[in-house]
């Protein structure tokens, strides 16, 4: 382990000037003005929403004047945030309610495209803590936790237990079994999502936590650069690449594609997100029954993950924002939350329901969950959140594609971090 611990000495600090707070404090909370109460919409990734329609129509059957209709974006959360953006920045109305990933509420609120929100309103204690903290920004509360994320590590028990192996602990002993085992039975040996997008930040940033660091520090004023974790980490998958435990292939994957690669049968070990159990688990799986979920692994035991997830929030430019936080209330409230893992396979905000022995029982992988929620990274809590994300996927891909070094990506991730900072 001695490689994962010098990775933690030495630290170049970037600095990213977090310029453009505009627009705060002079909006009112979402659902203090008179006349806001109507139809509203609900935008959201297009990906994962089977469930949704019929939460909705209960909602409707209650709300007949305040009726919702879901807006459904692209599947992937670039794409989705694009949309949103141009909609909001053209002053456009057609969203009520956004469905934002727990990465952008910084910008978002910053931008002043969404309003705050009366904390007294939602009942915060009752959700997990960490989550609380990626829907409030500069001390206020511009979103509601809704779903929340984090990565685990999908393994082939069957494989495994002919092998006689136990499920990896660390980086190290997951690159021993994706070398040598996965060869032995046709397999891949390790995939997460490493197109460049923000599933790529999100793997890059688990590999380097691993190595015993952060690609990125925020200390609520800069983001910084640890570059010799981000070498460690970034190596780490570039080896993978080039040995070929790290099939060529997901240098293409996104969550879906690395999901059916695992489902088909293709690989020993998949970094995906929970979402992925019932579908593995499912009829049309071709491991269903033979696989086994562990937390990430990490540099000396279980990992660190990046916190994942989505927060509900009232878009400034919405019709009836009261009506809004009603939705938003209805969607976070417990018996809703409940059927977003029931009915939607997707992870709760709401503590209680981690512990809930029936849901333990139909839901094994909740408890395994939870530790690595709880113990999961926040995004840096930065305005220019997307353009830091942007840097550390170029850098990413030249080092997976094996076009740069480890070294070089590491010290053009510095290069473009500073150019960024000059901006302003
Ligand atoms: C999942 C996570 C989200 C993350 C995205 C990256 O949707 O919930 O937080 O940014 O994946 O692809």
């Amino acid at each position: 382990m001695r490689w994962m611990r010098a990775a933690g000495r030495a630290l170049l600090v970037v600095t990213v000037v977090l310029a453009g707070y505009t627009g705060l404090g002079v909006r009112a909370d979402a659902g203090a003005r008179d006349g806001a109460r109507g139809p509203v919409t609900l935008a959201t990734a297009g990906d994962l929403t089977h469930y949704l329609a019929p939460l909705l129509d209960d909602w409707n059957r209650g709300h007949p004047a305040e009726r919702a209709t879901l807006v459904e974006l692209p599947d992937s959360a670039d794409e989705t945030r694009a949309q949103m953006i141009s909609e909001l920045r053209s002053g456009g109305r057609r969203f009520d309610v956004l469905n934002i990933d727990v990465a952008w509420t910084s910008e978002f609120a910053a931008a002043g495209w969404i309003s705050p929100l009366e904390r007294r309103r939602f009942p915060l204690d009752a959700f997990l803590r960490p989550v609380v903290d990626t829907a409030t920004f500069d001390g206020r509360l511009y979103a509601v936790p809704y779903v929340t994320n984090a990565g685990l590590l999908y393994y082939r028990k069957d494989v495994l237990e002919r092998e006689g192996e136990r499920p990896p602990r660390t980086w190290a002993e997951l690159a021993r079994l994706a070398r040598t085992v996965a060869p032995r039975y046709g397999l891949g040996g390790y995939a997460g999502q490493f197109l460049p997008y923000e599933g790529l930040t999100v793997n890059v940033t688990e590999a380097v936590h691993s190595a015993g660091g952060a690609v990125l520090r925020d200390d609520g004023a800069r983001v910084a650069v640890d570059s010799a974790a981000a070498r460690t980490g970034l190596r780490f998958l570039a080896d993978g690449v080039r040995e070929g435990w790290i099939p060529r292939e997901a240098l293409a994957y996104k969550e879906e594609e690395s999901r059916r690669a695992f489902q088909d049968g293709r690989l020993l070990f998949l970094r995906n997100w929970p979402y992925v159990y019932a579908d593995a688990s499912g009829a049309g799986s071709g491991v269903a029954g033979r696989f086994g979920v562990v937390p990430l692994p990490g540099p000396d035991g279980p990992g660190t993950a990046v916190l994942g997830g989505s927060n509900l929030a009232v878009s400034s430019g919405a019709r009836h924002p009261a009506s809004a936080a009603d939705l938003i209330s209805f969607l976070t409230s417990e018996r809703v939350q409940r059927r977003i893992l029931t009915e939607g396979s997707l992870p709760p905000v709401r503590a209680a329901l981690y512990e809930d022995p029936e849901l333990v029982r139909a839901y094994p992988y909740l408890p395994t969950l939870r530790q690595s929620l709880l113990s999961a990274v926040p995004r840096p809590k930065s305005p220019r959140y997307d353009q830091v994300s942007l840097a550390v996927q170029a850098v990413a891909q030249d080092a997976l594609a094996l076009r740069q070094t480890p070294e070089q990506a590491v010290a053009r991730l510095a290069r473009e971090l500073e150019a960024l900072s000059r901006k302003g």
